[in-house]
């Protein structure tokens, strides 16, 4: 991808001056936008049925996104809300550490040139379940927010904002408790351009593969909604596929809903 090349020169360039607590962050070079598989809109060979039941429905495959993609122009805000699922290690897998993340932003789909996005990680490692929350404006690092201890079953709901093309925030919510953490974004060198929306569950990078995606059950995205309004509909519904495998089921419901289920 394009900016494998940006994402290791800043590697470089700001890894000596890493904190502490960003330490493990940096370790996992963030490579968050789509990685869309060159045979797009093909349901695979033992795909589960789509949306429609027809096999036309606008699905397409990814290794890495699995949720809704809105292609437009001038998306400013983008919201959700999920309940914080509860990873498990996917069945008949050996032991080991499996994660996931999800989150809500704007462009990484045909935005060749940043991301803003927010959102959690979730992990199981062993039986120890742990989460982060975090917000990022690609192709710089994800960072950490403090102060927002995330738990299964919490409801959280996640908001970016662009100001500008280079500007905006990150917002994430307890939606029990209304109590809210944010990061501001100022004069970003890498600009956005505005033209995709989405909720997304993806399989992150860490290094230079893929981490062992877990098995999240299901995230419903609810509230979801674009600029104040609009919510889902017309979106594209992507789900991943790694090695031949489908594994997830995303949809939209309503106009302002994103279901998806780990199927793998
Ligand atoms: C199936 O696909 C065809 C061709 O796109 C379309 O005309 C038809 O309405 C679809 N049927 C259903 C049940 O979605
Ligand atoms: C949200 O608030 C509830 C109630 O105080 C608390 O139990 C939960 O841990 C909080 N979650 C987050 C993500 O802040
Ligand atoms: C936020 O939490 C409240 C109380 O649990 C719930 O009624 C509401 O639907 C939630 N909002 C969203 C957008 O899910």
């Amino acid at each position: 991808m394009k900016f494998t090349a940006v994402a290791s020169a800043l590697l470089c360039a700001n890894i000596a001056a890493a904190a502490p607590g960003t330490a493990a962050r940096r370790e996992r070079e963030v490579q968050r936008s789509i990685n869309r598989r060159t045979n797009t809109l093909q349901p695979a060979v033992g795909a589960l049925e789509l949306p429609n039941g027809n096999g036309t429905a606008h699905v397409e495959y990814s290794s890495n996104w699995a949720g809704a993609v809105l292609i437009g122009t001038g998306y400013t805000s983008v919201t959700g809300t999920i309940v914080v699922p509860t990873p498990s290690k996917p069945s008949g897998s050996s032991s080991g550490t499996y994660s996931g993340s999800a989150w809500v932003g704007i462009d990484g789909d045909t935005c060749g040139t940043a991301i803003l996005q927010t959102g959690i990680d979730f992990t199981i490692s062993g039986s120890t379940v742990s989460y982060d929350a975090w917000y990022e404006w690609y192709p710089d690092y994800a960072y950490d927010f403090s102060g927002i201890p995330i738990s299964a079953g919490d409801s959280i709901t996640m908001t970016v904002t662009a100001t500008s093309k280079k500007a905006g925030t990150a917002v994430i919510k307890n939606n029990t408790t209304g109590k809210t953490v944010t990061h501001s974004f100022s004069s970003e060198t890498n600009q956005l351009c505005e033209e995709n929306a989405e909720w997304i569950v993806e399989d992150y990078e860490s290094g230079s593969s893929l981490v062992n995606f877990a098995d999240f059950g299901t995230v419903t995205f609810t509230g979801a909604s674009v600029n104040g309004g609009t919510g889902v509909s017309g979106a594209t519904i992507i789900d991943i596929e790694q090695n031949s495998k489908v594994l997830t089921s995303c949809s939209t419901s309503g106009s302002s809903e994103v279901v998806c289920s780990y199927t793998g």
